[in-house]
């Protein structure tokens, strides 16, 4: 237990799915697996255990932004063993070679976060995801001949920027930032930080290029790619 969390020790499985929003969770619960149970909903973020394809794993919403994730994950980690993270969530376009419905496997995450930065006083720390669960989360989007990338996103502090439009992203899309979102840099430097798995998968909703915008029906389907790809790639290990 703890102050964000009531679950028992070993309510969480070894690997868990971390949406943002409470209700994905709770979508993918219902959705995609076998006996599940609600294990936390202090403050509604909802997190549930089931199984998929027969193997134990588990949901845990981490609400928006790196603050909120980064307790989550913690407590994961230190205080329920939890040994992979794999986020499913969703960005914005910074590429123009990125359509609306795309996966984005985050290989790193550049951030303006001082979460990360204020960690490495003098140093620029590149939070990496976890090679074994990219190489398995690529393998099986080849296999199921999804529209994927893989590269370098941004996961900003802000959603609402001060410049209007890219500005607000400076040199980054020219650098190969794929996408925005807000959560995968601090995902990836708690893990490196605590010595365990993690990986970000986005679908890309929003092109703050060409301002196309996922529709309601294709926004349902592309989700669910996601959450059985990231499921396979779960309990794999
Ligand atoms: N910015 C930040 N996070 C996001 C966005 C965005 O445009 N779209 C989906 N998540």
């Amino acid at each position: 237990m703890t102050p964000h969390n009531h679950a028992k020790p070993g309510d969480y499985a070894e690997s868990v799915l971390l949406p943002g929003d409470p209700l994905r969770a709770k979508w993918v619960a219902e959705t995609f697996l076998a006996d599940a149970k609600l294990v936390n909903s202090v403050r509604n973020c909802l997190g549930y255990t089931g199984t998929w394809n027969g193997k134990r794993v588990s949901v845990q919403a981490t609400g928006m932004g790196q603050p909120s994730l980064s307790i989550y994950v913690h407590e994961l980690i230190n205080t329920y063993g939890v040994k992979n993270l794999i986020r499913i969530g969703t960005c914005g376009g910074l590429n123009a070679d990125v359509k609306v419905r795309d996966l984005i496997i985050a290989q790193g995450a550049t951030t303006d976060s001082a979460i990360v930065r204020d960690a490495f006083p003098g140093f620029n720390f590149a939070p990496l995801a976890d090679y074994g669960l990219l190489r398995s989360s690529v393998e099986k989007a080849e296999a199921a001949k999804l529209r994927y990338h893989v590269g370098n996103i941004f996961s900003s502090d802000i959603f609402y920027h001060i410049e209007p439009g890219l500005e607000g992203y400076g040199r980054l899309p020219a650098h190969g930032i794929l996408g925005v979102e807000m959560e995968a840099a601090a995902l990836y430097t708690l893990a490196a930080r605590f010595g365990v798995k993690a990986l970000a998968i986005c679908t890309m909703t929003d092109c703050l290029i060409t301002h196309a915008e996922l529709s309601a029906a294709d926004r349902q389907s592309s989700l669910k790619d996601m959450v059985a790809l990231a499921l396979d790639v779960a309990v794999a290990g």
